[in-house]
This record gives structure tokens, C-alpha cells and sequence, in this order.
């Protein structure tokens, strides 16, 4: 007893001493946030111990009236968010929402064209990942890396040559907007369902920024809700397409790859759907002006930022060939014994690299933006890499100026309501 008691508090422990790593350290993983007091508080209530399988007012389970009640309600804000025909907040992350797609939308065999891996493409486009599980015949666009973007002409023609069933855009490292104003003839002459992965900018399309992929040629929008968007780990689909391939998507979702769909995170989801509509236009203006102020200073210190001669980013996101300082894995490693966590990264020109030891490093903003911090604190943290990675300084004084400069940011912004970031349990046993 006694020595399970103590097994059940060190893991606590271990949480306590997470949220101060965090507390104390510069977060630029790009694929994280933060949440609100009110999503955080959404997490702990009964919905998170419930069943609700299938779709409001259809369930398998009784106790749901609440529940469809707040789903119905999430729905209708995300659609009123994207602007779109139809919502489904369902799956639990945007892995799952890109296996309910690709479930619902082909067959054993189908052909589908997908971003290159080595152009920032995702592990769910690949052929082994989802779309390998699902035996599609891929291919992928290739990428450009003058213009750090799909190519636009060689885009076109695999399309043309190989007709797939399912185009699909969307990447990891994702500086700049997808061409589907561009292929949009194309897309019709294939006659193809354009489906836009949106796991990393979607937060950025909320605030009407980045682009707009519902209104640019793409009928399917799927993403992660804790990226730009700044809410829990879950997924989400939008459709501006035909009823029957928005019914085909939700089988695919439910009976397809989920079972139950974590109700406390979709009632948290909502009430960050619903801070984003106040709050998103400036969140995302704000998180993009930050990322081209950090890759500008980053430039102006000698390192190489790629997507140059498009202004380096568009959206939250920077990659940064550090090849010349050792790559990205010496590059990554050190910085997160200096107090500053992000991760290397595979960059266009790695073919052939393993993606342990590639030559870059990615770094998101969308976390510090959210605390808070502006264009001269992008200043002081572009600073601090240059001083650890160039200048070799040494890791208990750049841990040093990291925690100085992040003392400084613990509070999240642009959500309704105050919290003190990195500090949950301590508020929770506080009350
Ligand atoms: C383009 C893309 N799609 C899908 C995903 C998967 O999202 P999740 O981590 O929510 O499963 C990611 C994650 O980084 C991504 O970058």
C-alpha cells in the first residue's frame, strides 16, 4: 500500500516537475500551445468519464442529452469559425481525423497525391503511415526549394498524370500557403476531392490569415486543436462539399476509426472555438509578425533561414539550416540544456538523410505569442541561440537569460478569463 501510495505521488511529482521545466524554459516546439482557464477547466469536469459514440440525438448510450446538447453547440461554432458547410469535432487528434478522411473518402488500391516528406509533408501522408494502413497507391508533389512551397507545375502534371481520387495538401513545416488557387483548374479537370491538412496553421485560418482553403478549391479541411489553434489534444474536419462525401467522412470517422471521442476535450475544444472567434484575428496577426521578426534577427545574425526570398515565413512557423553549426540534432540538443526547447528538423535539401541527424532545426512561435512576448523579446531570443550555438556561451548562462526572459511572460493572453501558464496543479490545490 505504502509503496503504491508512493509510486502514485512521484508521478505527480513528475508533473510538478514538468510544468516547471516548462514554466522556466523558452517553448518553440511549433506544433504545441497553451490553453484557457476556461478550456483547462473543461478537462476536469464529468464529461471527460462518459461514452458517446455515433452522432448527436443517434447515440448508442443513454445520459447523452447533455452531451449532444454541447456538441451541436461546438459544431455550430466551428462551422460559424471556418465559415463552413458542415463541423465534426470528433476525432482525437489530427492523426485520427486524417484515418477518418482517408477511410471514408477511398478504397484498397485508390491513388491519392501528397506533400513530399522531405518538403515537411507529415507521417499520416506517408506510406507508412495512414495512408500506407489504408493500401493507397501515393505519390507525391514535388517541392520547391526556392520557393519553400509545393511546385506548383509539377504539381499540376502528376496530377494530370496520375487522376488521383484524393489531392491532399498540407505540411509540417508549413511557411508558406499551399497552391490550390493555382491548381483549382486542375482540380476540376481531374475531377479529385481536395483535402487541406490544416494541423498546423488551422489556428492561423480561424483568424483569417495564412489563406483560406475552403474558399481557395479545397472541399475538406482537417487539423489539430492544439497547434496555432490553442486548445486541447483533439482533432476536427470541416466539409464545403457534397452531403454524401461529408456522410462518407463521418463513417469513416465513427464506425471507422473511432470508438469513443473524449468528450471533455471536444467541450473544450468549443470554448476555444469560441475565444478564437473574439480573439483569433489578432492572435494569428500577432504570431505571424513574431515569426518574421525572429527569422529576420536570426538572418541578421548570419543564420541561414530558409524561404529568403519570400520573407521566410508566412505563418508561425522557421526552419533554419544549422548544418553549418553542427546540425540540427547537436544544434537541438544543446539549446534544450540552455533552457530553449525545440526540435531538429529534416530540411528540403536532406534526400537521403535520416531524420535523427538531419541539417535543420524548426522553431514555432505561436507558444511565446501567447504569453505575450512581442518583436523585441523575438530580439532577446534570437540573441540567446546565436550566444549558445555561435558563440558557444555556456549552458548555465543562457539557462540564466531563458529564465530571466521567460520570468518575465507566465501569463496566457488572447482567451477569456486570467491563468498563470505552467503553474495548473498548484492553482488546482489552491481551490
Ligand atoms: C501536417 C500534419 N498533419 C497531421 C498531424 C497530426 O496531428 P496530431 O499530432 O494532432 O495527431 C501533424 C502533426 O504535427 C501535422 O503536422
Amino acid at each position: 500500500m505504502k509503496g503504491n501510495l508512493e509510486s502514485a505521488l512521484k508521478i505527480r511529482d513528475m508533473a510538478r516537475r514538468h510544468n516547471r521545466l516548462f514554466k522556466e524554459s523558452i517553448p518553440l516546439i511549433a506544433s504545441e500551445n497553451i490553453m484557457s482557464p476556461l478550456a483547462m477547466e473543461m478537462l476536469l469536469t464529468d464529461f471527460g468519464f462518459r461514452y458517446a459514440e455515433g452522432l448527436p440525438h443517434q447515440r448508442y448510450y443513454q445520459g447523452n442529452e447533455i452531451v449532444d446538447e454541447m456538441e451541436d453547440y461546438t459544431i455550430d461554432l466551428l462551422r460559424k469559425l471556418f465559415r463552413s458547410k458542415y463541423a465534426d469535432p470528433r476525432p482525437v487528434s489530427g492523426t485520427v481525423a486524417n484515418m477518418g478522411i482517408i477511410y471514408g473518402l477511398t478504397k484498397v488500391g485508390d491513388k491519392i497525391t501528397v506533400p513530399d516528406l522531405s518538403g515537411g509533408g507529415h507521417i499520416s501522408a506517408a506510406k507508412f503511415g495512414a495512408v500506407g494502413m489504408r493500401g493507397l497507391d501515393s505519390s507525391s508533389y514535388p517541392y520547391d526549394e526556392d520557393t519553400m512551397s509545393v511546385d506548383v507545375d509539377g504539381a499540376r502534371k502528376l496530377l494530370l498524370e496520375k487522376r488521383p481520387k484524393v489531392a491532399l495538401f498540407g505540411q509540417s513545416v508549413f511557411m508558406f500557403p499551399a497552391p490550390l488557387k493555382e491548381l483549382r483548374d486542375t482540380f476540376q479537370e481531374v475531377g479529385c476531392r481536395v483535402w487541406y491538412d490544416g494541423a498546423h496553421v488551422i489556428g492561423l485560418i480561424a483568424g483569417g490569415r495564412f489563406q483560406d482553403p475552403l474558399r481557395e478549391g479545397a472541399e475538406i479541411l482537417s487539423g489539430s486543436t492544439h497547434k496555432t489553434f490553442p486548445g486541447p489534444q483533439h482533432g476536427m474536419v470541416m466539409g464545403e462539399c457534397e452531403e454524401p462525401v461529408w456522410k462518407s467522412i463521418q463513417k469513416g470517422l465513427f464506425p471507422g476509426v473511432l470508438s469513443n471521442h473524449h468528450l471533455n476535450t471536444m467541450a473544450s475544444l468549443a470554448v476555444t472555438a469560441a475565444e478564437m472567434l473574439e480573439f483569433g484575428e489578432k492572435y494569428a496577426s500577432d504570431t505571424i509578425s513574431n515569426a518574421k521578426a525572429l527569422a529576420e534577427e536570426l538572418h541578421s545574425l548570419g543564420f541561414r533561414v530558409l524561404g529568403e526570398k519570400r520573407g521566410f515565413t508566412e505563418s508561425h512557423v522557421l526552419a533554419v539550416d544549422v548544418s553549418g553549426q553542427g546540425g540540427g540534432k547537436h544544434v537541438a540538443e544543446r539549446l534544450e540544456k540552455s533552457g530553449i526547447i525545440l526540435n531538429k528538423n529534416l530540411l528540403p535539401s536532406d534526400k537521403g538523410k535520416k531524420s535523427q541527424d538531419p541539417s535543420g532545426i524548426r522553431i514555432g512561435v505561436q507558444e511565446v505569442t501567447r504569453i505575450g512576448m512581442g518583436k523585441s523579446e523575438m530580439k532577446e531570443i534570437a540573441s540567446l541561440i546565436h550566444r549558445s550555438v555561435v558563440r558557444n556561451e555556456s549552458e548555465e548562462k543562457i539557462t540564466a537569460g531563458a529564465r530571466e526572459l521567460k520570468s518575465r511572460f507566465d501569463e496566457v493572453r488572447y482567451c477569456f478569463g486570467k491563468l498563470k501558464a505552467y503553474e495548473y496543479i498548484e492553482i488546482m490545490k489552491s481551490q
